[in-house]
C-alpha cells in the first residue's frame, strides 16, 4: 500500500474600496503584483453588461488603469458578457472557455471578474477549468456578491433543472467590494443581498441580527451606511465560517451557510429566475424558522420579528410557487428537500436556528409542518 496526504494552505483577501479603478487606487495594482516569481503580470478582464452599460467608459477606465501600472499587461480590452441568472448556464461556458484558452493565459495569470453574484458564479467557473484554474480577482458589483456569494470558494452553473448543479471548490485570489458600483442598482437587487445577512446572523450572531432587526428601515431607504456596515460584517462572518469551521469544501454533509436554502434554492429554480437568489432565501428563512419555532428552537417573539423586519426591508415572504402542485398532486416544493439531500449525498442535514445566533442540524425535515409554514406565511 502506498498512502498519500496532501495538504494545501489556501488564503486570499477581501478589500473594501471605492473606484477601483481609478488610476489613483492601488488596492487592484498591489494584489496583482503581490504575486511573486514573475516580472509580468498578465490579467484578462471579464465584465458583466449591465456593468458596462450603467457606468460608460468604464472599459476605457480599465484599460487606462493598467497601462498606469508597471508590470501588469492587460491582454485584451475589457470583454463584455451577459449576467444574471439567464446567463448561468453551459451556453456561456464553452465560450469564455475557449476565449481564456486563446488569449494565452497561463496557470500564472490573472482573470478579473466584474458582475453580480451569478456572473462570478459563470465566469469563476470557467476560470477553475481551463489549465484546471486560473487565478480569479473577482469583483463584485451585488450586495449579495460582497456580503456573500463572492466572498466564498464556490463557483457553479444550473443544469438539468437545477440550481448550481455543476461548479468546482476554488478559492479566489483576491477579492474586491468597491461600494461604488451599489448605486446603481435597483431597488430588488439593493435589498436582495441583506437575506443573506440575516441567514448568517440568526445562526452565528445574534447581535447582530438584533441590528439588522433596527435597521430594517435603512436598508430600504437606501442608506449606505448601514448597507456598507452590513455587507462588511456579513462577508467576515461568512468567510471566517469557511476559515475555521474545519470543511471549507464541504466534504462532510452540514452546510450552515446553506439554512434557509433548501426551499430557496427550489423557489428560484420553479420561477426560472423571476424570484432572486435573496428574495428566495428570504422566504426560505421564513419557512424553515416557523419549523424551528414549531421545534421548540426559537421564540415566537424572535420568529416574528425576523418576519417583520424582511417585511419592513421590502420582502415579499410569498409566492404562489409554494402551492404549486406536480402531477402526483404533491407540493412542487418538496421534492427540493430530496434534492437537496442528494446534493449532500444522500444523507439529508438541514440547519435550523437553535435560538438566536446558534444553530443545530436536523436530518429529517416534517412536512407536516413545512406545510403549515407555508399557509402561515399565505395568511400574512
Ligand atoms: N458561489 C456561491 O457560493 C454562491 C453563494 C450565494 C449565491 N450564489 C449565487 O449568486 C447569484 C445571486 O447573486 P446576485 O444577487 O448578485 O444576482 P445577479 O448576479 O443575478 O445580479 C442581480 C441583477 O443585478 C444586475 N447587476 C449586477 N451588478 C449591478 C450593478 N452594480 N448595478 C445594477 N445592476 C447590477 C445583474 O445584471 C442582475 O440583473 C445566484 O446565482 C446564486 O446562486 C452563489
Ligand atoms: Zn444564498
Amino acid at each position: 500500500m502506498i498512502k498519500a496526504r496532501i495538504s494545501v494552505g489556501y488564503g486570499y483577501e477581501i478589500h473594501f474600496t471605492r473606484s477601483v479603478f481609478s488610476i489613483r487606487n492601488s488596492v487592484l495594482k498591489k494584489i496583482i503584483s503581490s504575486r511573486e516569481g514573475k516580472r509580468r503580470h498578465e490579467i484578462l478582464v471579464f465584465m458583466e453588461k449591465k456593468i458596462a452599460t450603467l457606468h460608460p467608459g468604464i472599459s476605457d477606465e480599465i484599460i487606462r488603469y493598467f497601462k498606469s501600472a508597471e508590470n501588469i499587461s492587460l491582454v485584451s480590452a475589457p470583454l463584455v458578457m451577459p449576467g444574471g441568472e439567464g446567463g448561468k448556464n453551459f451556453k456561456l461556458i464553452e465560450n469564455l472557455c475557449r476565449i481564456m484558452a486563446g488569449s494565452h493565459l497561463c496557470r500564472q495569470s490573472f482573470i478579473c471578474i466584474v458582475g453580480g453574484g451569478a456572473f462570478l458564479d459563470t465566469v469563476g467557473f470557467a476560470a477553475s477549468i481551463v489549465h484546471r484554474g486560473i487565478r480569479q480577482i473577482r469583483i463584485s458589483t451585488t450586495v449579495l456578491a460582497q456580503n456573500d456569494s463572492g466572498v466564498g470558494v464556490k463557483n457553479g452553473i444550473n443544469m438539468f433543472g437545477m440550481k448550481n448543479s455543476i461548479g468546482t471548490f476554488t478559492p479566489p485570489f483576491a477579492v474586491i467590494n468597491d461600494f461604488s458600483f451599489l448605486d446603481t442598482l435597483g431597488q430588488r437587487d439593493w435589498i436582495s443581498g441583506v437575506a443573506e445577512a440575516f441567514k448568517v446572523a440568526m445562526i452565528k450572531d445574534a447581535g447582530f441580527f438584533r441590528w439588522l432587526c433596527r435597521n430594517a428601515g435603512k436598508f430600504k431607504s437606501r442608506d449606505k451606511a448601514a448597507m456598507e456596515k452590513m455587507v462588511r460584517r456579513c462577508a467576515e462572518l461568512h468567510v471566517g465560517h469557511i476559515a475555521k469551521s474545519g470543511d471549507p469544501f464541504e466534504f462532510g454533509s452540514a452546510r450552515p451557510l446553506d439554512f434557509g436554502h433548501w426551499s430557496a434554492h427550489k423557489l428560484e429554480m420553479m420561477s426560472a429566475g423571476k424570484i432572486r437568489h435573496g428574495e428566495a432565501v428570504a422566504i426560505g428563512l421564513a419557512l424553515d424558522s416557523f419549523y424551528a419555532v414549531e421545534k421548540g428552537l426559537l421564540r415566537q417573539k424572535d420568529f416574528d420579528l425576523l418576519t417583520v423586519s424582511l417585511e419592513r426591508i421590502g420582502f415579499r415572504l410569498w409566492s404562489d410557487l409554494l402551492l404549486k402542485k406536480d402531477r402526483r398532486g404533491r407540493l412542487e416544493i418538496f421534492s427540493g428537500i430530496r434534492e437537496f439531500r442528494e446534493h449532500l449525498g444522500g444523507e439529508l442535514h438541514v440547519t435550523l436556528p437553535n435560538g438566536l445566533g446558534r444553530k443545530i442540524e436536523v436530518n429529517e425535515l416534517d412536512e407536516e409542518i413545512i406545510l403549515n409554514a407555508i399557509r402561515h406565511l399565505g395568511d400574512k
